[in-house]
């Protein structure tokens, strides 16, 4: 019998924990759920382990304090670090996100060093950076999520407003996973249609600005914890895409290597995710404008990544 497949979650807060459940119910890997909290990832693990004779699936899923039981993970998800709080924004989480993500990077790279990492963590352009760095892992195996999250609020907004199914919508939203967010009302269609074609301007600029602030809009109402349902299940997709050899073009904050005429940063573009991880970076073809804000969220994460003084 070949050896299960095996993602190690990192963090048993909310967007690790509900990643663990949905992975657990796809039936496709042995789950590691990692926190620093004594007995919380054990007796989510045991609870979650507990809703397989029910679900009908069979996933190992086991909780623990150390890394151990991490070893030979094909994908690592780091979800640990501080959450917004209501008026924060993504990046007043830097400096203290970054001192976790560093070290939780380390040990996982120390117990899976042909794994691939999926930053979940905010800012999360610039942990991506960061767990590149301290990975020292080529940029096709240090992925973040944003654009799938942000695509997926588009398309909900979009498809409430047209009264459609939201299979029918492909949105997307690129850039910054910040207010230096790309949205690109011009590529997102309802049944190959784009929406600029469907809708009037001022309905598509409050639906871009909504999308925007996505996050912030839950932040707001939560009052004590971020987004974690959509966040998990953008999480998930890549996850499978990865594991399943899917190939799916998602957008995902991804270091450019000259790509849109950027190179040492981290934003949202298309990518093919596939068992080696990005595959293929995607290059849209892209008005001068929206090539130029493309070009003004990847400077405002340059400079985040200049205040880490990574050397
Ligand atoms: C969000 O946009 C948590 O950054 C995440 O909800």
């Amino acid at each position: 019998m070949s050896k299960s497949m095996k993602v190690t979650i990192i963090g048993a807060g909310n967007v690790g924990s509900a990643c663990a459940q949905r992975l657990a119910e796809r039936n496709i890997a042995d789950i590691a759920l990692v926190d620093i909290v004594e007995g919380l990832p054990q007796g989510k693990a045991l609870d979650i382990l507990q809703s397989g004779p029910v679900i009908g699936f069979g996933s190992r899923i086991i909780g623990t304090n150390g890394y151990e039981e991490t070893a030979g993970s094909d994908v690592v998800v780091i979800t640990s670090g501080s959450a917004r709080k209501p008026g924060m924004t993504r990046d007043d989480l830097l400096m203290t996100n970054m001192k976790i993500v560093g070290e939780v990077t380390e040990k996982v790279v120390g117990k899976s060093p042909d794994c691939t990492i999926i930053v979940a963590t905010n800012p999360v352009d610039a942990m991506v950076y960061l767990a590149r760095h301290v990975s020292k892992f080529p940029r096709e195996r240090v992925i973040g999520l944003s654009g799938i999250l942000d695509s997926a609020r588009l398309s909900t907004f979009v498809a409430a407003e047209l009264n459609v199914a939201t299979a029918a919508v492909d949105a997307y939203v690129l850039g910054e996973h910040g207010k230096n967010m790309v949205v690109l009302p011009r590529l997102t269609t309802v049944n190959g249609v784009p929406v600029t074609e469907l809708l009037p301007a001022e309905t598509v600029s409050r639906l871009v600005e909504r999308t925007v602030g996505g996050g912030a809009e839950i932040v707001g109402l939560l009052k004590t914890g971020s987004a974690f349902y959509a966040p998990s299940a953008a999480i998930t997709q890549m996850v499978e895409s990865i594991l399943l050899d899917r190939k799916s073009t998602l957008c995902c904050a991804v270091s450019l290597d000259g790509e849109y005429g950027l190179k040492d940063t981290v934003i949202s573009v298309p990518v093919k995710l596939g068992r080696s991880g990005i595959e293929e970076v995607v290059e849209l073809e892209l008005t001068s404008e929206e090539r130029q804000a493309l070009a003004d969220a990847a400077k405002v994460v340059q400079e985040l990544i200049g205040v880490m003084q990574l050397n």
